[in-house]
C-alpha cells in the first residue's frame, strides 16, 4: 500500500525525497507581512519530520492583495532573505519548499483595481506575474 510514499517523485525539474507533502495552509504567524523565526522553526520541524514537499501558503503578490494582516508578502524585494532563511532551513533535512502565491483578483492594472469578468481578471494577473519574472517562458520549438 505505501510501496511508492517514500520513493522519489519528479515535480517539474524539482526531484522530492518522497511523496509525503505539508499542504498550504495560513499560519497567522507573519508580523508586518514577514516570515519570522517562527516559521522558520515551524517548517523546519516538518523537514526534520520527513516532509518531502512543504508548500508555504498565505503568500500575496501584490500590495493592493494583502486583505489580512498576517498575510506574507511575496511582492517586495526586502523579503527575499526571509525566503532563503526559510528554504536554507528546510534544504537542510533535503526538503523541497515551494511558494503558493495567493490572489484574490484584486492586483492592480493601469492604476485601477482589477474588475470585471473572471478571465479578464485572471488574464491582468497572467500579465503581473509575467511582468515581474515570475512566469517561465516557452523556449522556442519546446511544446506547451
Ligand atoms: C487554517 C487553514 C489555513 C489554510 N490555508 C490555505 C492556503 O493558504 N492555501 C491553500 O491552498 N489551502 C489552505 N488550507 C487548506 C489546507 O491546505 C488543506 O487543503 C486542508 O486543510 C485539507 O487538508 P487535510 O485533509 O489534510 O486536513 C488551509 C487550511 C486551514 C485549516
Amino acid at each position: 500500500m505505501f510501496d511508492h510514499l517514500f520513493n522519489p517523485l519528479m515535480v517539474g525539474k524539482v526531484t522530492l525525497p518522497n511523496r509525503i507533502c505539508f499542504l498550504a495552509h495560513r499560519t497567522n504567524f507573519a508580523r508586518g507581512g514577514r516570515l519570522d523565526d517562527r516559521h522558520v522553526a515551524y517548517y523546519r520541524r516538518r523537514a526534520q519530520g520527513g516532509c518531502g514537499l512543504i508548500v508555504v501558503g498565505d503568500l500575496s503578490i501584490h500590495p493592493n492583495d494583502r486583505p489580512w494582516e498576517a498575510m506574507i508578502v511575496a511582492y517586495d524585494p526586502g523579503a527575499v532573505q526571509d525566503y532563503q532563511r526559510l528554504s536554507g532551513a528546510v534544504h537542510e533535512f533535503e526538503s523541497s519548499i515551494f511558494a503558493q502565491l495567493l490572489t484574490g483578483s484584486r492586483v492592480e492594472k493601469k492604476g485601477e483595481m482589477l474588475r470585471g469578468s473572471p478571465e479578464s481578471q485572471v488574464e491582468g494577473i497572467i500579465s503581473f506575474l509575467d511582468r515581474h519574472g515570475f512566469l517561465e517562458s516557452k523556449k522556442e520549438g519546446e511544446k506547451e
